[in-house]
């Protein structure tokens, strides 16, 4: 069972950032398989995560095309960046 849950708010600086990355982080460590989709043209999570992983791990991590491009050619995998 897949269960969606959104974080959206028209009003700017109301945590959605900060409660849809740490949820996410969260949610994986109980063991949830997680797919965060960040649809902010913005991209803080996505900075946020890379820049985790980065720290974390010591290595420098891109991704291969953005999400618009992936829904374009009908295949978001290379979108997708693993933890
Ligand atoms: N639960 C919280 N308690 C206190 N401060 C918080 C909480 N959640 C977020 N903040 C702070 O509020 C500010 C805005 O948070 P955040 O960037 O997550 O909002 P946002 O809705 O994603 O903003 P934007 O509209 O710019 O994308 C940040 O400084 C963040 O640290
Ligand atoms: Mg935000």
């Amino acid at each position: 069972m897949t269960t969606v849950l959104t974080f959206s708010n028209f009003k700017g600086g109301t945590g959605k950032t900060t409660n849809s990355t740490m949820t996410g982080i969260e949610l994986a460590k109980r063991g949830f398989k997680t797919l965060l989709i960040d649809l902010d043209p913005q991209a803080n999570a996505t900075n946020l995560y890379l820049k985790t992983k980065e720290n974390v791990n010591g290595e420098f991590v891109t991704f291969g095309q953005t999400l618009m491009a992936g829904i374009k050619n009908k295949d978001i995998k290379a979108t997708i960046i693993e933890a």
